[in-house]
């Protein structure tokens, strides 16, 4: 039975303000979060804005990732407003021969800089270990990502190496491949 670790609040004292960031089950009500999380700023790295149909896709793989057991999709939300700023998740990929999780993250642009990407990342590494399912959660950020490739160093990701990816197909990227053990202590 999944342990509902979700609901760790964690403090981000960045910018000199206190905030509260929660990370929340992927719900139908974050469908408009997903279209705006479908900016062309926000998608640089992730192959650009998508279709309606694509994101009613997206959509709905966000919500039944959690019941096939094969990952959990989150919103992240700021508190005590409970205002949804941006989504975070992990689901399984087959990484050199083994089963592993990947992690993915976007944070809106008006609330980008203050922590909250970094504080919801912790809360999801502590979801996902509890899990017990994989040992290792990737991510794979483009080497031209420095806030992704920043959160990955402060959360104490290892570096393994530089990798080739093709995302969206057809388009070639290089990307740096992070991973965490879920057997340490989150
Ligand atoms: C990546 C993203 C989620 C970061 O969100 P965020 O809430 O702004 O991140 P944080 O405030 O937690 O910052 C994390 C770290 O990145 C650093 N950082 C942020 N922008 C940076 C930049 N342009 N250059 C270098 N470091 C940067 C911050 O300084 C912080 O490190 P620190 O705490 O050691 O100072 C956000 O920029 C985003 O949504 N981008 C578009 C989507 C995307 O690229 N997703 C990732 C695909 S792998």
């Amino acid at each position: 039975m999944y342990k509902k670790v979700y609901h760790t609040i964690i403090r981000s004292e960045k910018m000199g303000s206190r905030m509260s960031v929660r990370i929340e089950p992927w719900s139908d009500t974050d469908l408009a979060l997903l279209y705006r999380l479908n900016a062309p700023e926000m998608l640089e790295h992730l192959g650009g804005p998508e279709s309606d149909e694509q994101i009613l896709a997206r959509h709905k793989r966000y919500l039944e990732i959690g019941m096939k057991g094969t990952g959990r999709m989150f919103s992240i939300v700021l508190l005590p407003e409970l205002e949804a700023v941006g989504n975070i998740g992990y689901w399984e990929r087959v990484w050199q021969e083994e089963t592993i999780y990947e992690i993915g993250w976007g944070v809106l642009p008006p609330y980008q800089g203050r922590g909250i990407a970094a504080a919801a990342t912790a809360a999801t590494l502590a979801s996902a270990s509890a899990e017990q399912k994989h040992r290792y959660i990737h991510a794979f950020p483009s080497v031209d990502n420095p806030a992704s490739n920043a959160i990955c160093r402060k959360l104490n990701f290892s570096l393994i190496s530089e990798c080739a990816f093709e995302y969206p197909p057809g388009n070639a990227i290089r990307c740096n491949d992070w991973r965490i053990d879920l057997n340490e202590k989150f």
